[in-house]
């Protein structure tokens, strides 16, 4: 979806439909004000009857308007004039990209930055319009043989004459914003036949070509093998598919340490042979949601060009059944020297992360932060609303639950507590790589919590925000927003 800034009376709009907002006890906006001028009174009397009321979340489509060019008008429910909620404005947003969506139309322009939201600037507004709108119209369709249903392709937001610089500025880092989630999503909603760790690789080297700022390495398994990730290899060796460890590295400023973004990058999780039950395994496709995230965010800032450093690892690899495959009770070494029981071969993502999050300390990071859909025991916590933060540094962690609550792409913090630990001990070996039934969220944090003593961490479980399942089933893109917001942040 493309977006651009728009300027001029609202009644010249060339568009297929003219989105204006309608405040509560009935009070027209300026934008509805001036519609209804050029009108002659249609808003004011739809607004009268009672037709549309100002609450937030209402919308009215007039399907054929007199006086202005665009085809149609939406008059959105806005809530109260002078301060709305940033929840109500998300909730405005939302439905009138399922408005828009329902009339079919391809191009838009939209009168709401003129909505005062209580704590937020137009620049927030921008991005929230075209962040819900865009997820409404986001199609996959690169395994369609017929052309899919039209959607929003092009979103005009109008502006008001001052304020010119700043949502310039807003444009750029939106369209990145849109562009980089595009990308996450595409990546994660390609099926595991398409989408293999070789693709994810042949990704991060098309992006560094792309893109100045960026360079690439991939690390072979013949390379993992002499760095001894023994966990990493665990894993990979049930696949045909090579594993990879792409290191994509984003260099906007001198020498300052890195913020390292790591992301799990199983491309299709079958379990291994702790084989998963059969019914939505498809799902599994998606356990490269954390990967694709950090791809999408790097693509975003190469494009933004912040001044700041940021590598991106990325651990991809299958998880396969196969007479080469690890099996329960098998014990490996870590790349650190710790040694694990595997007691189940389907925790494979701590096993693929912990030499990974080794291997990040030689970059002498600022903060590691790693996505990783790591755990079903997430969705039974948090659902789909909220990604799981667990970390050893609360700057880290308050940074991180900031940018999630501004952006709406929200995360919840969940206890690290040493307590928790023993549920990991191991007979056999310096730990398992499970810890029982009971806070499996929090015990495969533990898990990871082993490897990064060495610097302030985070980790952020997407289990159940990564994608949707349903009727609606498909990649969100998420946690990019937060991500992009948090480094954007570190480079200001
Ligand atoms: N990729 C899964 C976690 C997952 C499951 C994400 C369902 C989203 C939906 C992960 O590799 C896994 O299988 N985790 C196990 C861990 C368990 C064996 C300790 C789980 O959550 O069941
Ligand atoms: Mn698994
Ligand atoms: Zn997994």
């Amino acid at each position: 979806m493309d977006i651009s800034l728009k300027r001029g009376p609202l009644k010249a709009q060339k568009t297929a439909c003219l989105v204006v907002g309608i405040f509560a006890g009935k009070n027209l906006g300026a934008a509805a004000a001036e519609l209804d001028k050029a009108t002659g009174g249609v808003v004011s009397r739809l607004v009268k009857r009672g037709d549309v009321s100002g609450k937030a979340g209402e919308t009215l489509l007039i399907p054929d308007v007199k006086g202005v060019e665009a085809d149609r008008v939406l008059l959105a429910g806005c809530g109260r004039q002078g301060g709305v909620a940033p929840t109500e404005f998300m909730k405005t947003c939302a439905a009138v990209a399922t408005a828009l969506n329902s009339a079919k139309v391809r191009n838009v322009v939209s009168a709401l930055l003129e909505v005062d939201i209580d704590g937020r600037d137009t620049a927030w507004a921008l991005e929230q319009q075209a962040l819900a709108v865009d997820r409404t119209a986001y199609r996959f369709t690169e395994h369609k043989t017929k052309p899919a249903a039209p959607a929003v392709s092009r979103f005009g937001v109008m502006t008001p004459a001052d304020g010119d610089a700043d949502l310039r500025a807003a444009l750029k880092r939106v369209r990145a914003l849109l562009r980089g989630l595009r990308l996450t999503r595409d990546l994660a909603n390609r099926p595991g036949n398409v989408c293999t760790p070789t693709h994810l690789s042949e990704t991060a080297i098309a992006l560094a070509e792309k893109h100045g700022a960026l360079t690439v390495q991939v690390i072979e398994e013949a390379e993992m093998e002499a760095l001894g990730m023994g966990a990493f290899l665990s894993v990979s060796r049930g696949s045909r598919q090579p594993a990879k460890l792409i290191v994509l590295e984003y260099r906007g400023t001198g020498d300052t340490p890195p913020i390292a973004l790591v992301g799990k990058g199983v491309t299709f999780d079958s379990g291994g042979i702790s084989l998963k039950p059969g019914a939505g395994m498809d799902e599994m496709k998606f356990d490269m949601g954390g990967a694709a995230s950090v791809l999408g965010t790097m693509a975003a800032l190469a494009e933004i060009a912040p001044p700041v450093n940021v590598v991106g690892l990325i651990a991809a690899t299958e998880n396969l059944p196969d007479g080469n495959a690890s099996k329960p009770g098998d014990i490996v070494t870590s790349m650190s020297g710790q040694t694990i029981e595997i007691l189940n071969t389907d925790a494979e993502g701590r096993l693929i992360l912990c030499d990974t999050l080794t291997y990040a300390a030689r970059f002498e990071p600022a903060v590691v932060i790693d996505v990783a859909t790591l755990t079903g025991a997430c969705i039974v916590a948090l659902g789909e609303h909220a990604s799981g933060l667990l970390a050893n540094d609360d700057e880290l962690a308050a940074a991180l639950l900031e940018s999630g609550e501004y952006t709406g792409d929200r995360a919840w913090r969940l206890p690290l507590w040493e307590d928790y630990q023993r549920q990991l001990d191991s007979p056999f070996a310096d730990m398992a790589n499970v810890g029982g039934r009971s806070a499996g969220t929090v015990t495969a944090a533990c898990f990871l919590a082993r490897f990064t003593r060495k610097y302030r961490w985070a980790h952020l479980d997407v289990a159940g925000t990564a994608w949707n399942s349903g009727k609606n089933k498909g990649a969100t893109g998420r946690p990019v927003p937060l991500l992009l917001d948090y480094v954007l942040r570190g480079a200001a």
